[in-house]
């Protein structure tokens, strides 16, 4: 008999080392190492992965995209690119009691009532508890079953035999084979088993969709490792103190990326919020110093955010920067150049930054509500009403022009702005006679004459 070889992997990223390391070389995460047992390559490789391993010309090749299946919740069909693909496996990452198994009952409550079988499997609670959460949400079809199992082999066998439309597996970090001798949830198993799942999800069709936890503890493997596997891999944000829960789409090989689908977390369960201009912008203050509204896009929808400032001298030698939302980097980048330009001198003030909502914002369209907001609340001068703000901020000062400038507008026109401060790259005429007027800038120079 072979000795049984262990190697050392990185629970959050799967980097591997023959000895313990204290910080990963490849994610720098720190104490993440853990040892684990590998097989020799003879059994490494599951029996049933077989490719018909001939060559074809592209031309020959069909492939319709057939018809996506819908989930019939329209905030999650957008994220996926108009509902799901046969065969697609889809990372459902977040963190713990952040809303994924509720999301996912719903969805399939919503595919079970329309008569099409679905299963779903949980490692982490019993059908009595999932009994009692779908009472609340209304899950109740008869089409939607639910299995008790963690060893990967039944699960197999089962999704088999019942040949359900959609899968859901809660979590994969409880999935567990005893081929491999790891502990379930460690970086081998996720992957193993995630494997097999993914396999049979394309010899099948059988759309699967993998809840994984993010955690900080080193006890159990991160989504990261999964995320190169999938077709899809969908994050939650917002926090579990507030009822909006925002999934983001960071990864999708069948359709946009970066999409969003925002929802309210009720005592009914996520409801879709269809306006989520109106909801991040509900609890603005109006008339209020260091705020301003930028329309940030998010996939291909314009939303409209609230951008906060506080800036203040500081009580301390070293002046504070916080920025939560958007890019640190950026924060300071445009302090200077504003210093530079615009001779706002905020070297020695503390500086607070915040996107209202929770929401991350990674474009260089939010820049001009950044500079407005902290010149602002510098000069302690609310932005006149019903102004919208947005564009890039180069280091020279100058107005860059960004994407899906008329999207944006628009958006803006909707929600009753009446001012757009914009860039002015072309010459811009109110094209679609919105009732909106448009100030295009060419400098930062020119901001504070046109902000209040
Ligand atoms: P859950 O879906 O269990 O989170 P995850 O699977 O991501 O760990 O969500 C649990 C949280 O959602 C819990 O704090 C209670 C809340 N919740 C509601 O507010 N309303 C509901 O109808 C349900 C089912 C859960
Ligand atoms: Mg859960």
């Amino acid at each position: 008999m072979k000795k049984s070889k262990t190697l050392f992997f990185c629970q959050n990223c799967g980097q591997q080392s023959p000895k313990w390391l204290g910080r990963c070389p490849a994610c720098g995460e720190w104490n993440r190492f853990v040892e684990e047992e590998i097989r020799d390559t003879d059994t490494a490789r599951p029996s049933d992965v077989r490719f018909d391993g001939v060559p074809q010309s592209i031309e020959t090749i069909t492939a319709d995209e057939g018809e996506r299946l819908r989930t019939g919740i329209a905030e999650l069909d957008r994220v996926l690119g108009g509902g799901i693909v046969a065969g697609s496996a889809i990372l459902v990452g977040g963190d713990p009691g952040i809303g994924k198994s509720t999301l996912l009952l719903q969805v399939l409550e919503k595919l079970a009532g329309r008569g099409l079988p679905v299963l779903y499997v949980s490692g982490e609670e019993s059908a009595r508890q999932i009994k009692l959460r779908g009472k609340r949400l209304g899950a109740s079809a008869k089409d939607l079953l639910i299995l008790v199992e963690v060893e990967l082999e039944n699960i197999l066998k089962r999704i088999q035999e019942i040949k359900p439309a959609a899968v859901v597996i809660d979590s994969i970090q409880t999935v567990y084979t005893p081929v491999l001798s790891s502990a379930p949830g460690s970086v081998g198993q996720v992957r193993e088993t995630s494997a097999r799942l993914i396999l049979l999800a394309k010899q099948t069709g059988i759309p699967v969709f993998l809840v994984g936890h993010v955690t900080k503890d080193g006890s159990i493997a991160g989504p990261k490792v999964l995320e190169h596997m999938v077709d899809t891999v969908l994050y939650f944000e917002g926090d579990s103190g507030h009822a909006y829960r925002i999934i983001r789409g960071i990864k999708n090989r069948f359709g946009p990326t970066h999409e969003i689908g925002v929802f309210e977390m009720r005592d009914t369960g996520l409801a879709e919020v269809a306006n989520p201009s109106a909801f991040f912008l509900a609890e603005r203050p109006e008339g209020a110093a260091g705020s301003v509204v930028v329309p940030s896009m998010e996939g291909t929808r314009p939303i409209l955010i609230e951008v906060q400032s506080l800036v203040g001298s500081t009580s301390f030698g070293m002046p504070r920067r916080t920025a939560i939302g958007v890019d640190h980097n950026r924060v300071s980048l445009l302090t200077a150049v504003m210093d530079k330009i615009c001779g706002i001198h905020l070297g020695g003030s503390d500086i607070f930054l915040n996107v209202a909502g929770g929401v991350k914002v990674d474009e260089t369209a939010i820049d001009l509500g950044i500079v407005s907001a902290m010149a602002s609340s510098f000069l302690n001068r609310p932005i006149a009403n019903g102004t919208v703000v947005f564009g890039e901020v180069g280091l020279t000062g100058e107005i860059r022009g960004i994407s899906q400038t008329e999207v944006r507008i628009k958006e803006a026109s909707r929600m009753g702005f009446t001012r757009c401060i914009l860039p002015r790259t072309r010459n811009r005429e109110n094209k679609q006679r919105l009732n909106i007027e448009l100030i295009p800038i060419g400098s930062l120079a020119e901001l504070t004459e046109n902000l209040f």
